[in-house]
């Protein structure tokens, strides 16, 4: 899947997942747009929602139930141990990413590198974490550091993962100012490594960016804070215009705007199948 958006200069979505209708909502879209898709799952996501077993067995049935045609992958978000990474895999996880970005290099390429043999040895891709991507993430809060060329070409070359994320300055949640992406670093990191980029932290960043992120060799982008948001400015209104109780109304009054939200990033990522 990134592979072709690298050779062909778009990016491929990668949305959060929380529970049954938001996977439904995200695969049901992207299948109408017939554009591949990556679904992540956050640490707390897999807690909430009873564990890995029930979240890829439950995305195997919507595929199958709802016809859905696209490519979909099942992709672990931030994963911090290597023991989160081999349960998804266990469990039928096409992608994970382990993120030991918090330790320093040579910790970081070791469990990287454990990571990448387990995952390799059963089909499934993995992505790493190079310097630290701040901001709100699973309700933690940390600062940013960016990411080296050096230190992106020595944990790719002593781990071969599959996609890089590269701290350059987007941050998870809301920027407290206009998004300040390396865009230099980035174009270097992606002329002198063959693998694609990620770029984490896309909600706020404005479409000029995102573009010349896309040109400056970013394949996937991943988007959490920015459905949720839409989704729950929708349920808010519905809430307050109506008297409902129907859990199923209330949790589907968001979903036609997950769905032109989808919409809209999808055009702007140039996504193809
Ligand atoms: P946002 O919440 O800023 O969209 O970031 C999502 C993300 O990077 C998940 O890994």
């Amino acid at each position: 899947m990134l592979k072709k958006a690298k050779e062909n200069k778009y990016a491929v979505p990668h949305f959060n997942i929380n529970n049954l209708e938001w996977t439904k909502y995200i695969l049901e879209k992207c299948n109408e747009l017939n554009i591949p898709v990556i679904l992540g799952v956050s640490e707390s996501a897999i807690k909430y929602m009873g564990g890995v077993n029930v979240i890829s067995a439950m995305v195997k049935g919507l595929i199958q139930d709802l016809n859905i045609k696209i490519p979909v992958c099942l992709h672990v978000d931030h994963g911090k141990s290597k023991e989160v990474c081999i349960q998804a895999i266990d469990a039928g996880f096409t992608s994970v990413m382990i993120d030991a970005s918090a330790q320093e290099l040579p910790e970081n390429i070791k469990i990287t590198k454990e990571v990448v043999d387990y995952a390799h040895a059963k089909g499934v891709s993995v992505e790493a974490e190079v310097g630290h991507i701040g901001g709100t993430e699973d309700n933690i809060t940390g600062s940013n550091h960016n990411a080296t060329v050096e230190d992106c070409l020595t944990l790719y070359e002593n781990t071969k993962i599959d996609a890089l994320a590269p701290a350059l300055g987007s941050v998870h949640g809301f920027y407290q100012t206009e998004a300040n992406l390396d865009f230099i670093t980035m174009k270097e990191i992606n002329e002198k490594l063959p693998i694609p980029l990620v770029l984490h932290g896309g909600t706020g960043i404005p479409d000029e960016k995102i573009k010349k992120a896309i040109a400056c060799g970013i394949s996937k982008i991943n988007i959490n804070t920015e459905l949720q948001v839409v989704w729950a400015n929708a349920v808010r209104k519905f809430l307050n215009e109506t008297e409902a109780y129907d859990p199923r109304k209330i949790i589907g009054s968001g979903e036609k705007a997950i769905k032109d939200r989808i919409g809209q990033i999808v055009t702007l990522f140039q996504t193809k199948i």
